[in-house]
């Protein structure tokens, strides 16, 4: 992971938010290189999720909007973490991912040990109960450490567990709920008729809007409403970088169908796949990409299903997208607290109901990440070690970089530059002049340019051809300019 953020800093794809000040945790910023990376993931979704099909449309909703519709979705009674504080450390933690365990010595409990969660927890705790057992000297066989989350230690247990700031026990208050919601003022006046929400979910706007699309926007059961934007979410621990950050954006899609019982697993089950194979496509590598499905006791109860997408990211598998079964809850939450009816009539059937909604949910950030650790490679070309980003030519930042041979020979500057120009019409393109020819071409692939084209003595005196380097095999091939680009266009957009 480390070597994954080093590099994004270095070369501009991500910054932590305000350095100069020391930062602020929990937001990024995206650099040039970034900005473009994260650009063609939003663009290659919404290509594929609305352009390419006739039963998606979009919307792009405002940020904050009535309070009410955080009443009516449960966001303001229900959207909430547990937190745990040390007293003594002034560090916060959400109970569900601090972990503790009895320390057992031949069936007496001697202590408890805790850690934070991550990979190599078990072992941790471990090394610290058998440390403690040393400690105390105590005789005995020693039993496996279980370690339990917080939120399901018994209230006598909480001044026993020791505090992962300061290893004592004693300083850790039980769990509380906290809310995740951002909260502002609208207008003058900072009162509580005021208050209002930064959105922590884009799928609201969507739900509050149904009624309009459907009434302006000639659709038919099944559609999909789809929406990309920003996220806000007051997470207790943001970490893994940009993993769980507190400002993100979402790629979300609310597919209404009808409420037959038969229904709503077949779809479901479609969007699963579809997802997974948009993954390919964008190419992560597929034996990163898994599915979890959530027991029936775990899941929320308004969901009928829900199966989240997960990706074996350097810390560990985690979520990338939820794929949900939502049930008719939303519309039928909004339809109560408005007053405003959500009822679609289809015509088909000639019946009125409620749509029910599958909801594929994404961060564009966690994909972002998924994507540079899928593609980071280290490996030797001739004997010299190179970084390199294996990126799809479709997502790539830069499509291809126009390296003339020397910087010291005007005709040939010049056609490099008028190759350059040429490109820069169709594509993202990057002119090096400087440093020796394989340095250029290792910093291209550090950043994922798929396509070199190098200008040279005999492109000018000879035969007009270009050298084209492809990034992954280092294959270097001398073709027209025209052929360059039919064979960048056909990369980048698969013509
Ligand atoms: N509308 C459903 C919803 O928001 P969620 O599981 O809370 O469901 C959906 O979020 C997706 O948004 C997640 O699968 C993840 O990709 C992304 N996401 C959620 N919280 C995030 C955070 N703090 N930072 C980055 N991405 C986040």
């Amino acid at each position: 992971m480390d070597e994954v953020i080093g590099l994004c800093r270095r070369r501009g794809f991500v910054f932590q938010s305000s350095e100069i000040y020391g930062g602020i945790n929990g937001f990024f910023d995206y650099g040039p290189l970034g900005v473009e990376l994260r650009k063609n993931i939003k663009d290659a979704w919404w290509q594929d999720m609305v352009h390419r099909r006739d039963d998606v449309v979009g919307v792009d909703c405002s940020i904050i909007m009535h309070p009410k519709v955080w009443q009516a979705s449960g966001h303001v009674d229900g959207f909430s973490d547990p937190m745990v504080d040390c007293k003594e450390s002034k560090m916060r933690y959400r109970a569900d991912q601090l972990f503790f365990s009895p320390v057992i010595v031949e069936g007496e409990t001697i202590g408890y040990v805790s850690a934070l969660e991550d990979a190599g927890m078990e072992k941790e705790a471990a090394d610290k109960a058998a440390e403690m057992k040393r400690k105390l000297a105590k005789q005995g066989e020693l039993a496996p450490v279980e370690l339990k989350p917080y939120t399901e230690a018994d209230p006598s247990e909480y001044e026993k567990i020791p505090s992962p700031a300061t290893g004592k026990p004693g300083s850790l208050t039980p769990p509380r709920d906290f809310n995740l919601m951002f909260e502002t003022n609208v207008g003058a006046i900072r009162d509580d008729s005021a208050r209002a929400y930064l959105r922590p979910e884009t799928a609201q706007g969507i739900f509050a809007e149904f009624r309009n699309i459907v009434d302006t926007g000639r659709v038919k059961i099944p559609f999909g409403i789809a929406q990309v934007g920003r996220a806000f979410r007051n997470e207790i621990t943001p970490r893994n970088f940009i993993f769980r950050s507190r400002e993100f954006e979402q790629m979300e899609l609310e597919y209404f169908i009808s409420p037959d019982e038969e229904e709503w697993p077949r779809v479901h089950r479609e969007w699963i796949d579809r997802c997974k194979n948009w993954l390919s496509s964008i190419g992560l590598r597929p034996e990163l990409v898994g599915e979890d499905v959530h027991p029936q006791d775990k899941l929320a109860h308004y969901s009928q299903a829900c199966t989240d997408l997960t990706f074996h990211y350097p810390f560990g598998v985690q979520e990338l997208w939820g794929i949900a079964a939502r049930g008719n809850f939303d519309l039928t939450q909004h339809q109560k607290h408005s007053g405003k009816s959500m009822e679609y009539f289809d015509e088909s059937r000639k019946e009125k109901y409620i749509p029910h909604v599958i909801e594929p949910s994404v961060g564009v950030d966690r994909i972002f990440l998924a994507v540079l650790c899928s593609a980071y490679e280290e490996d030797e070309i001739g004997g010299e070690k190179r970084t390199v980003l294996k990126f799809s030519p479709r997502l790539a930042p830069i499509k291809a970089a126009v390296l003339p041979l020397v910087k010291n020979k005007p005709e040939l500057v010049e056609r490099a530059r008028a190759l350059y120009t040429r490109l820069q019409r169709r594509f993202p393109v990057f002119y090096d002049a400087s440093g020796a020819i394989g340095r250029r071409y290792r910093r291209q692939d550090e950043v994922g340019t798929p396509f070199c084209l190098t200008v040279d003595f005999d492109t000018v005196e000879r035969d007009n051809l270009v050298t084209i380097r492809d990034r992954d095999t280092c294959k270097q091939e001398r073709v027209t300019e025209e052929e360059a680009i039919a064979r960048i266009s056909a990369a980048v957009y698969g013509e």
